[in-house]
């Protein structure tokens, strides 16, 4: 089924961001095939441009002068079974929860503890989308991309996607260069439950055990108790990423604040909670104006109604510099600015 696409001219964004600030862009465009972004591009690539999806992970700080392009596409295809391993192939617009949801009734395991990230598939190997002791990568195996220079579709397995903790080769040397049109996920029959991270192991048992339904009920649960629904409090979930350091700095740390969660990363540093070092700042729920620190989730910064975007950048500036006085560490902001 073909979609219809649209074109925006000054379009107010408060709708497509989940920070729900006002902002406006000069032009948005959808886009459903890579057919679309080549005759997009084809008269010439503009100054400015940049994707908008699900507009979960991006704060706008000022309008924007450039095209905003939204993937529209939202088929989810089985592409091959073998043994107890399937291939899917997920379109770029598609609700990254959707697909969770899709995959929890087909018996299909790998993903259910990703349950209820707000964005769309496309977005999640930019920045590796992780929860509950999973991470986007552990099912994502190939990412069909638009090259926007060649006009051509480039595809990288998952080796050459450079994922890490948040981190991916679509935020650095490829940022601005390719746009995201699917993935290849896999998924399995076999199950593979994953209970180790906080809660998730009693909240699964409370639930009668881990059945593919009651780890999503339970992960759902557990978002639902301790982040804000952006329908109801603008945010764009963690607004920073938890620092990881070298593994002294978490040693003099840990001498001081011995209750100071951290846990050990593959390249032997120590990535510690930036939730855990804001509430000890005792920024939990502080609030300035429209913006504030979300109660139950000191990673989360909220937009109370009206908030600009230049007012939440703000905002986590300070929040920045209370954490480097108290603790010499630097948190950097998981949420892309604009
Ligand atoms: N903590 C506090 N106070 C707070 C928040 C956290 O003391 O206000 C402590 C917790 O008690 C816990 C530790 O910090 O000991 C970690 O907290 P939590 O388990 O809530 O996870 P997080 O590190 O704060 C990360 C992800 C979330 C993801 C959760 C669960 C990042 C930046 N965030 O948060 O992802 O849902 O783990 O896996 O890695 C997102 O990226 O938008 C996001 C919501």
């Amino acid at each position: 089924m073909h979609i219809m696409i649209r074109e925006f001219h000054h379009i107010g964004l408060r709708d497509r961001n989940s920070f729900g600030v006002c902002q406006q862009a000069a032009r948005l465009v959808e886009f459903e095939t890579p057919d679309d972004l080549r005759d997009f591009f084809a008269p010439g690539i503009p100054d400015r441009w940049t994707v908008l999806a699900g507009g979960n992970n991006i704060l706008f700080t000022e309008d924007y002068d450039g095209v905003l392009l939204t993937p529209v596409a939202r088929a989810i295809t089985p592409l091959s079974e073998e043994g107890d391993t399937v291939r899917v192939r997920v379109e770029a617009g598609v609700e990254w929860d959707d697909l969770v949801a899709w995959a929890v009734d087909r018996g299909l395991w790998g993903i259910e503890n990703l349950s209820l990230i707000p964005g769309r598939a496309g977005a999640a190997p930019v920045q590796n989308i992780g929860a509950y002791g999973c991470e986007a990568k552990d099912a994502i195996r190939r990412v069909e991309t638009f090259c926007v220079e060649s006009g051509a579709l480039l595809t990288l397995d998952a080796a050459h996607c450079g994922f890490g903790y948040r981190e991916s080769v679509f935020k650095h040397m490829l940022k601005g260069r390719v746009i995201i049109t699917a993935i290849e996920i896999e998924l399995s029959r076999t199950p593979h439950p994953k209970l180790g991270y906080g809660d998730v192991e009693r909240e699964v048992a409370a639930r009668g055990g881990a059945t593919l339904h009651n780890i999503r009920e339970a992960i759902c649960a557990i978002r639902r108790a301790k982040l804000p629904d952006p329908a109801v409090l603008g945010n764009a979930g963690s607004f920073f990423k938890n620092p990881v350091v070298e593994a002294p700095v978490a040693g003099e740390l840990l001498a001081r604040y011995p209750d100071m969660p951290h846990y050990p990363a593959p390249d032997g540093r120590v990535k510690l909670a930036a939730g855990w070092l804001i509430d000890r700042c005792g920024l939990k729920g502080c609030r300035e104006g429209a913006v504030g620190v979300h109660e139950r989730q000191a990673l989360v910064l909220v937009n109370y109604g009206g908030a600009t975007g230049r007012e939440v950048i703000d905002f986590a500036r300070k929040i920045q510099a209370r954490v480097r006085e108290q603790f010499g560490i630097d948190i950097d902001t998981e949420v892309n600015i604009l």
